[in-house]
């Protein structure tokens, strides 16, 4: 993938990273999600009959638009009156409309290419199983069906491609650029990646993935200082009472409270005098007698809730980790990552002007 995103060139700005991690998180899911094994040289770049754009640019569409499809998505609007609404609420319909028939057409693919007898590798086939069989079985809960209409099903599908996208997409893209200003972490970690992968034929998830403790420490790094979700809101339907050590608390139904997890994560008073510092080894803790290193808690007094904890804890968890895993691993076996300072770039990096990346390898194959 990176061969192909960055052939013709010498060294990347910031943004030719983020467009990369995008295409990658893209395929990543399509692959996940659907089972689909698209090439990087224009796989998803291929407009599906009777649709009007590639599935990559219907969905770079949906994110960037997210709120119109959230307003207007499920507007019940007949074909024959769509010509007299404004036109960004006819694409946001059209748009839409373009996706389902994208995922249906996988969904449809998998259903007859699928052998029903081996165990699904891929989230869709596994949810069209269970939801099959639910179905089947008519399983009914507390008089309430359990399994999802064709229109659910699609609808769960859109929200877990949307929630995986720019989540993992915006870590990985912060993550390439701090480890090429940080030239030694970047050292540090390829030192635990040569030594776990030693084994040239481990199987990176089973062996590789549980051994790479400063890896996670870089990602939880990242997401400390960049975490997608900054501010959670919620809403409680009913009255609920908290125990607090010396008291209970009763916080009456329908109030509104959210969770500022950025400041959860940066408070000086709890990570210390350097917490604005992006610093992956904070999070490593060594034994003394094994020299052995493990993920250490956030400090005491303060809480680390970058995927959200609880019920509603985020479901792509693990996948997101074993993604920034399999990326970061990927680059770094094969390149080291160096931010070199080029004024000429000025006036295209609002973020910081005097940072690009560049391999040390060769002609450009980040
Ligand atoms: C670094 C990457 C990721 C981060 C930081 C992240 C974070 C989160 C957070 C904080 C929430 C809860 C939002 C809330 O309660 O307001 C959430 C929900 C969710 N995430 Fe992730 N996520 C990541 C990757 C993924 C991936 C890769 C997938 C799917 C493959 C995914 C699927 C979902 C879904 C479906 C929900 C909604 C769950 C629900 O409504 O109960 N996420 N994520």
């Amino acid at each position: 993938m990176l061969d192909v995103a960055f052939a013709d060139e010498k060294a990347i700005n910031l943004f030719d990273v983020k467009r990369a991690v995008d295409t990658l998180t893209m395929h990543v899911l399509a692959a996940g999600i659907f089972g689909q094994d698209l090439d990087f040289n224009g796989g998803r770049q291929r407009v599906a009959a009777h649709n009007r754009k590639s599935l990559e640019v219907t969905q770079r569409w949906i994110l960037q638009q997210l709120l119109w499809i959230i307003l207007f998505g499920n507007l019940k609007i007949p074909a024959f009156l769509r010509t007299f609404l404004p036109s960004t609420i006819r694409e946001v319909l059209e748009t839409k409309e373009d996706y389902q028939r994208y995922m249906a057409e996988f969904a449809e693919e998998l259903q007859y290419n699928d052998d029903k007898t081996k165990s699904a590798t891929n989230l869709i086939t596994t949810i069209i199983q269970s939801n099959d069989k639910a179905r089947e079985d008519k399983l009914v809960a507390t008089g309430r069906r359990m399994y999802l209409t064709d229109h659910e099903l699609y609808a769960n599908l859109f929200i877990l491609n949307m929630a995986g996208f720019e989540t993992t997409a915006t870590t990985l893209g912060f993550t390439i650029p701090y480890l090429a200003a940080y030239p030694a972490v970047q050292r540090w970690l390829v030192e635990e990646i040569d030594s776990v992968t030693k084994e040239r034929n481990s199987n990176l998830y089973d062996e590789v993935f549980p051994q790479l403790t400063r890896m996670m420490a870089v990602m939880y790094e990242t997401l400390r200082l960049r975490g997608a979700l900054q501010h959670s809101f919620k809403v409680n339907p009913e009255n609920q009472t908290l125990e607090l050590s010396d008291r209970e608390l009763v916080i009456p139904g329908n109030t509104y409270f959210g969770v500022n997890a950025a400041s959860l994560s940066r408070d000086p008073q709890y990570w210390g005098p350097d917490s604005e510092a992006w610093r992956p080894s904070r999070w490593i803790e060594q034994d003394s007698d094994t020299g052995k290193e493990s993920l250490k808690d956030a400090p005491e007094g303060t809480i680390f809730v970058p995927w959200t904890v609880g019920p509603r804890v985020c479901p792509g968890k693990k996948f997101s980790q074993v993604e920034f895993t399999g990326t970061i691993l990927t680059i770094l076996s094969r390149h080291r990552l160096e931010a070199q300072a080029v004024s000429e770039a000025m006036h295209v990096l609002p973020i910081d002007p005097h940072q690009r990346i560049k391999s040390r390898h060769d002609a450009f194959a980040l």
